[in-house]
């Protein structure tokens, strides 16, 4: 480990060392803070990739950021990335079921360690996880954006608050469009065993809301789930003679809703379709092919330490994209609900952008009038949330939180196993 290296503080004087692995879409926003908005705590010292056409892509990123060019690895030398550049903190972007193999072996080598959600897609890879963090004391931190997102903190405000007494269930209902769940489909996620199915890719966000909001531990899950729109016959019966094997090739591409320009589309092109003769990773597969093997409808029961339960569902094909959530207390009712912008990864749209008037926090007392709150905001991805998390992660001084909104291995891990023990549920029934 370098000289500057602290797990709990830093000085503003010293630039922490920080190095990513995987360099798609998602890891610009936390190469964009290190190298431009935080650019006075942090340094990019290394970049890890499969595909060095991604890798090369990143180091002009730092060219056009201003900073200095972080040296390149790809995937095999990353115990020489960990040996020779010694980061602080490895940040660990890659597909979801590869995360745990960089976290463990980051961790071992003396660095603190951040990942995107999930975690990892696995019991058994999360067990490892936890098992090597309490070994080596390690921070493992999990980037749950969405807590930071200021409705969803209202939210939790709300609840801390005591307004609607204690909370005995949740009705939890969350909406994917067929632009961005779509998406889902097309790419490494639609195989469980790249990205754990919807109910640990995706729900992981909202399981891990329910479990910060609700300040409770999953016990028990019962789930049902069926993919019946992102299939062959779904195709056929939406008047196309396929599903064909991908969008840049297809015969259908003026007659099908669900085309994904890839050579039309700059930020696609130049991350993905250039880059697929080093790995043959086609980031517009028909989102009808038969080999796809998540599901697209998906309700769960959960129910929690506290007493409380939860009523869930994902719905990957819907009319429009959102959730709306509610909270039944012993003194009241909590709704809130958010319609969301028209998002597609990758893209330049707005992640978790909130449509015009899109949020909603209601209150009802069980006795007398409810009323309406005006929604917290702020601008950006996911609500705002993304900044305000950038800022919790980079800062060297950061005031105490108390909506408590860093989450560490052990809110990684109980959102995701409630998410596994779901994908359990749909194989036995019980
Ligand atoms: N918090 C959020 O809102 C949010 C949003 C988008 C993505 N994500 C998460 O970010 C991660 C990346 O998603 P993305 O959309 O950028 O995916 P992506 O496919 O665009 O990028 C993944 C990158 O990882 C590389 N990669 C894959 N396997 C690898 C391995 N074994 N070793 C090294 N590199 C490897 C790929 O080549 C690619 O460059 C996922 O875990 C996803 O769940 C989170």
């Amino acid at each position: 480990m370098s000289a500057s290296s602290s797990s709990t503080s830093s000085s503003p004087a010293v630039r922490r060392r920080y190095a990513i692995v995987g360099l798609g879409s998602r890891h610009e926003l936390y190469q964009d803070a290190i190298e431009v908005a935080h650019a006075a705590h942090a340094e990019l010292v290394a970049i890890c990739d499969v595909n060095p056409g991604r890798i090369e892509v990143a180091r002009q990123r730092s060219r056009r950021n201003g900073a200095a060019l972080p040296r390149a690895y790809i995937a095999p030398e990353f115990e020489a990335l960990l040996r020779e550049q010694r980061p602080d903190i490895v940040i660990v972007t890659t597909s979801d079921a590869s995360h745990h193999d960089y976290l463990i072996r980051a961790m071992e080598a003396g660095c603190d360690v951040i990942t995107e959600k999930p975690m990892t897609t696995e019991a058994d890879t999360c067990r490892r996880i936890l098992e090597t963090q309490a070994r080596t004391g390690r921070r493992c931190r999990v980037t749950f954006n969405y807590r930071y997102s200021p409705p969803r903190s209202q939210v939790k405000d709300i609840l801390m608050s005591g307004e609607i007494g204690d909370v005995l269930s949740v009705d939890f209902h969350w909406l994917l469009n067929t632009h961005h769940g779509a998406d889902y489909f097309r790419r490494w996620h639609a195989q469980k065993r790249n990205s754990g199915g919807l109910f640990v890719h995706k729900a992981t966000h909202h399981f891990d809301l329910v479990n910060w909001w609700l300040g409770a531990q999953p016990v028990s899950v019962m789930a049902t789930g069926k993919r019946e729109f992102y299939t062959p016959a779904m195709a056929k019966r939406l008047g196309l003679s396929g599903p064909h094997e991908r969008c840049h090739t297809c015969p259908e591409q003026a007659k099908c809703g669900f085309f994904l320009d890839l050579a039309g589309t700059a930020k696609l092109k130049s991350l993905y379709l250039d880059h697929e003769t080093h790995d043959g990773y086609w980031r517009d597969r028909c989102v009808f092919r038969p080999e796809i093997d998540i599901e697209d409808t998906m309700n769960a029961l959960v129910s929690y330490n506290t007493g409380a339960t939860l009523s869930y569902s994902l719905n990957a094909f819907n009319a429009w994209e959102g959730y709306t959530v509610a909270f039944n207390g012993t003194k009241g009712r909590l709704e809130h609900s958010i319609v969301e912008s028209v998002y597609v990864n990758g893209t330049e749209t707005v992640q978790g952008g909130v449509a015009e008037d899109g949020v909603k926090i209601r209150v009802i007392p069980l006795r007398g009038g409810g009323y309406d709150l005006q929604p917290w905001s702020a601008a950006g991805d996911h609500g705002g949330g993304d900044r305000l998390m950038l800022e919790d992660i980079f800062l060297p001084e950061r005031p105490a939180d108390k909506y408590l909104r860093s989450a560490d291995e052990r809110a990684g891990a109980q959102s995701i196993l409630v998410g596994i023990a779901a994908n359990r549920s749909l194989q036995t029934g019980a």
